[in-house]
């Protein structure tokens, strides 16, 4: 998904190794061995009869940058599963983590030219707050809040 300028999987690099990082993202969910600026959150796969074809990450708590950019929520799905109704899956799924962590409010953010997104968390029942300027200073962004 680099097309996409997307991460999918958070805090992977190159050294990274598979049973490590695992128990880093179980660490994350259970909100220990957080590093500074990293909060509590899951990050979860989409499966589909055993392929994977999607992601999303929940973060339970917002810090500076993700009240402004990241949002609670991140998601994708890969290229060849597109337009088949997961990301909306995904999302309706990952709003259920959400809300049994206890946030009431979802802010998820997206590109304003990113029409497949939009329109994903309005299906979710996303409410537009208003478009903003990304960390570039340039690229338009919508925030989405979802009750
Ligand atoms: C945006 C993305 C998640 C959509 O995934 P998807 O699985 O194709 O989405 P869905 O099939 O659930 O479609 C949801 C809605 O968006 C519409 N849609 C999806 N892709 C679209 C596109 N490229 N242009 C316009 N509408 C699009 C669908 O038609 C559907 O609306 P409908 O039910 O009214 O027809 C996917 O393209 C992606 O991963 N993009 C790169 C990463 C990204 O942008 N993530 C979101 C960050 S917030």
């Amino acid at each position: 998904m680099k097309k996409d300028n997307f991460t999918f999987l958070l805090g992977w690099d190159d050294d990274s190794e598979w049973p490590i990082w695992l128990h880093e993202i179980s660490q994350h969910r259970r909100g220990l061995s957080l590093s500074p600026g990293i909060v509590p959150a899951a990050q979860l796969c989409a499966d589909v009869n055993g392929q994977i074809v999607g992601r999303i990450s929940v973060r339970f708590q917002l810090n500076k940058e993700l009240a402004l950019f990241g949002g609670h929520i991140g998601f994708g799905v890969l290229p060849d599963h597109r337009q088949r109704g997961y990301a909306t899956e995904i999302l309706r799924q990952g709003l259920v983590i959400a809300r049994g962590e206890g946030l009431t409010r979802v802010l998820i953010i997206c590109n304003d030219d990113n029409l497949g997104s939009a329109r994903t968390i309005e299906m979710c029942g996303g409410e537009l707050e208003g478009v903003a300027t990304a960390e570039d200073g340039a690229t338009k962004i919508r925030r989405y809040w979802i009750k």
